[in-house]
């Protein structure tokens, strides 16, 4: 089945009309955002609105130098260090790693031991007040040896993780073709900008253990990490997450750190600590998205058939692991692009940098990745002298294809209807027929031009391969003792819209009212661990779960009361004290991933999206205004129609910025833009007019045939935006982001021609 929904609904369908709603039918009246009323009046409690008595205030003390190793921390004697709660690496109690995927990562850097990159934590400082902890941190002096860095991921030998795909034969592949193309494509760092910057309040609690209230996706990553670093019991050890102004991949790891940081000074103080950093901390420490290289090589036909691809990414994992494998082994799956081709390498590398360490954000690899691969298809059309969308049109999987690891996309399959929908809604043959008259008048000397620009990209649901059989999540729906009807979650709010969806889904499947169903805090000691809020998992895989266990619910208690569920649950609830009914993950239907071959399931669906960017380039400033995007996005079942168009809305912005103006600048490993006043994003008035259509293939495995909508708008902008400056202006920017200066350069063939194919140097044996 496949539905299109084009229209937003009238507004007034945001008022939620009484009467009963039909049992186990998703509602179609959309229910306002949960936590808006809050976030507008301003109630809602960010981390630094939460008021502790008697507070100390902590703070950092990172390193300058890229790679250094550490010989002394000097205390100045002249200063009064009796009023200041000071931590080094000596003084935690369990072990120095912020636990995560590899244990590489100190939570400080021990003397003697290595820093490996520019504002790394070296010791903590905490004061009663602002003014002690400010001049504290003038009085302490770091005392290193330099050591080489290395700043280039090709010339990096330590590796952080490899992986390959194969399929078919690569010789009787390039051997069929009559054309081989290759490109090199580039991105950039991009910083995730969430609205509220990282924070932390860390409060001693009477059991000996650490509360930790903050900005944050992940509550049981930083309940791991907690536990063993401060060698803490599973009760004492709490995360509990306060208003999230945002994350978008941001605030997965790297929360862990700064919870730590005040877990420990709290620990020492015996008071609460607060760890609030301010903009310039966020962007010069935290993680960003990965840079990343990626050379393709095509063989095509003559008649315009895919015959071979091989691919090599190479991504810059900056200083530390983090969640480097997740995001590079994402990347590389998503590599080939939507595309069917029947003999097939990827191989994908991590290398080990002197930068800040990069993380998750939006999309997590495979932005990065299909960016080079819907550049090389636009030019392999070039070549062949056909239109970018008939050329997508012929290669776009379809239900029966097989992807490179073997997958049989055997339903919920929307390539080529989000291709055919959004080339239509944007009316983009015709376009582009017009911009190629414009181009003649450019020629003939206008100085401005304007271009069309299509991309479309796959999108794994949930997480990679694996990942979600090894999760093992919890969901759970109560019937309380009280007849309150409460969720069960470790999944966040963060703008996405958890805590709307969840009501709504369970609202539906128990047929009470939206208003009815409560839910628990994200707190660690309340709710189960249903895993990160990562990956767009959230609504189809948790969502799923907690159907699943409100079916169970409803079942339970209409059997025993003989009533519809909404007649009977609140009598229920008083005749038997309550009922909690609690979900496990059982996987999806399919061929199980195979993490030693790269070989089985990588997903158990794919969300499927296309975008068509107008833009308009000043040929004399370089500069580019992205007027317009239509996207179209199979999301499978859409929940909640205006917030997921509100996703792909923002999520498109963000794409618009890393194709055109979010450039990190790095001089020795350190962030120079590392300001809100520097590092430049997308603003209201750079917005293009966004046209979104959902395209609804609904995907049988998940009880609710939802996919997730979160990521899949981050693949498509950028492509769409640069294909789009080709378009305006003839040239091609391989390299993220699509600066005025690289157009000018590119424009008065300053540019340097593409790079040929690299090789990286071998790793070492046994390289970190
Ligand atoms: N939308 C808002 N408003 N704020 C966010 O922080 N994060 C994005 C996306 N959309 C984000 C967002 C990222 S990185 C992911 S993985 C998904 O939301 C996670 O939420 P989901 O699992 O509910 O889709
Ligand atoms: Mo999203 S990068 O998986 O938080």
């Amino acid at each position: 089945m496949t539905r299109t929904l084009t229209r937003r609904p009238a507004p007034e369908a945001l008022i939620v009309p009484p009467g009963a709603p039909t049992p186990g039918r998703i509602e179609s009246r959309l229910p306002p955002r949960r936590e808006g009323p809050a976030k507008l009046t301003g109630q809602a409690k960010y981390a630094d609105d939460l008021v502790f008595p008697g507070a100390w205030y902590g703070a950092t003390i990172r390193s300058s130098e890229p790679r250094a190793r550490l010989l002394a921390i000097e205390l100045d004697p002249g200063f009064d260090w009796s009023r200041v709660a000071v931590i080094t690496a000596a003084d935690i109690p369990g072990e120095n790693v912020v636990s995560l995927i590899r244990d590489d990562q100190p939570i400080l850097v021990p003397l003697n031991g290595e820093i490996q990159h520019q504002a790394e934590p070296i010791c903590l400082l905490a004061a009663a007040d602002r003014a002690t902890l400010r001049e504290a941190r003038r009085r302490v002096r770091i005392r290193t040896e330099p050591l080489p860095a290395v700043f280039d991921p090709l010339a990096s030998t330590r590796e952080f993780a490899r992986y390959e795909v194969k399929r078919g034969d690569m010789e009787s592949g390039f051997a069929e073709a009559d054309l081989v193309i290759e490109g090199t494509y580039r991105v950039g760092h991009q910083e995730q900008l969430y609205i509220e910057n990282q924070a932390m309040i860390g409060v001693p609690r009477e059991d000996g253990g650490i509360t930790v209230h903050g900005s944050l996706q992940c509550p049981y990553y930083i309940h791991k990490a907690m536990k063993r670093a401060l060698n803490l019991t599973d009760a004492q050890a709490v995360v509990i997450q306060a208003e999230t102004g945002g994350g978008f991949g941001g605030k997965e790891e790297y929360p862990s750190m700064i919870a730590l940081h005040a877990a420990l000074l709290a620990r020492k103080v015996g008071k609460p600590v607060r760890m609030i950093y301010d903009r310039h901390e966020d962007i010069s420490a935290t993680t960003k998205r990965h840079p990343a290289i990626v050379h393709h090589r095509s063989g095509v036909t003559r008649d315009g058939r895919l015959v071979a691809q091989e691919i090599e990414v190479v991504m810059d994992g900056g200083a530390y692991c983090t969640l480097t494998p997740v995001v590079l082994s994402r990347g590389t799956l998503h590599a080939g692009g939507p595309y069917r081709c029947p003999n097939v390498r990827i191989v994908g590398r991590a290398m080990a940098t002197n930068t800040p360490p990069n993380g998750a954000f939006r999309g997590f690899g495979a932005p990065q990745t299909e960016f080079a691969a819907e550049m090389q298809v636009n030019r392999i059309a070039e070549a062949l002298e056909i239109s970018p969308l008939e050329l997508r049109r012929r290669w776009v999987y379809r239900e029966g294809d097989i992807t490179p690891t073997g997958q049989v996309l055997r339903e919920s399959v929307g390539g080529v209807d989000v291709l055919e929908a959004a080339a239509e809604a944007s009316d983009f043959a015709r376009h582009l027929e017009q911009t190629r008259a414009a181009r003649e008048a450019r020629n003939a000397g206008a100085r401005r031009a304007s271009g069309i620009g299509l991309a479309l990209a796959w999108h794994g649901a949930g997480f990679t391969g694996s990942g979600e059989v090894h999760l093992a999540s919890v969901a759970s729906v109560e019937l309380t003792g009280e007849g309150g009807i409460r969720i069960l979650t470790a999944s966040t709010e963060m703008g996405q819209g958890t805590k709307t969806i969840f009501p709504q889904l369970i609202a539906s499947e128990l047929g009470v009212e939206y208003g009815e169903v409560e839910i628990a805090p994200q707190d660690t000691s309340v709710v189960p661990d249903s895993g990160p809020t990562v990956a767009s998992r959230t609504a189809m895989v948790v969502g799923g779960l907690l159907i699943k266990a409100a079916r169970r619910l409803r079942r339970q208690v209409e059997e025993a009361t003989r009533r519809p569920f909404r007649e009977g649950y609140r009598q229920f609830a008083a005749e038997h004290g309550g009922l909690r009914v609690d979900e496990q993950f059982e996987p999806y239907p399919g061929v199980p991933f195979d993490d030693a071959t790269y070989t089985g399931d990588a997903y158990p669906a794919f969300g499927w999206a296309c975008a068509v960017a107008q833009v308009e380039v000043d040929l004399d400033t370089g500069e580019v205004a992205v007027n317009d995007v239509v996207s179209a996005d199979d999301i499978g079942h859409a929940i909640h129609p205006i917030m997921a168009e509100g996703q792909v809305e923002g999520g498109t912005l963000q794409a618009v910025g890393y194709a055109t103006i979010e450039e990190m600048k790095l001089v020795d490993g350190r962030y120079l833009n590392d300001r809100l006043s520097t590092y430049l994003i997308p603003t209201a008035l750079d917005a293009p007019a966004f046209h979104s259509i959902l395209v609804e293939k609904p995907f049988s495995g998940a009880p609710h045939g939802a996919k997730g909508v979160g990521e899949l708008p981050m693949d498509v902008g950028a492509p769409a935006v640069v294909a789009a400056i080709h378009d305006a202006t003839g040239v091609w920017i391989h390299d993220l982001p699509a600066t005025p200066e690289r157009i000018l350069a590119a424009l008065t063939g300053a540019l340097p021609p593409p790079a040929p194919g690299f090789s990286a140097p071998k790793p070492e044996q046994g390289a970190a």
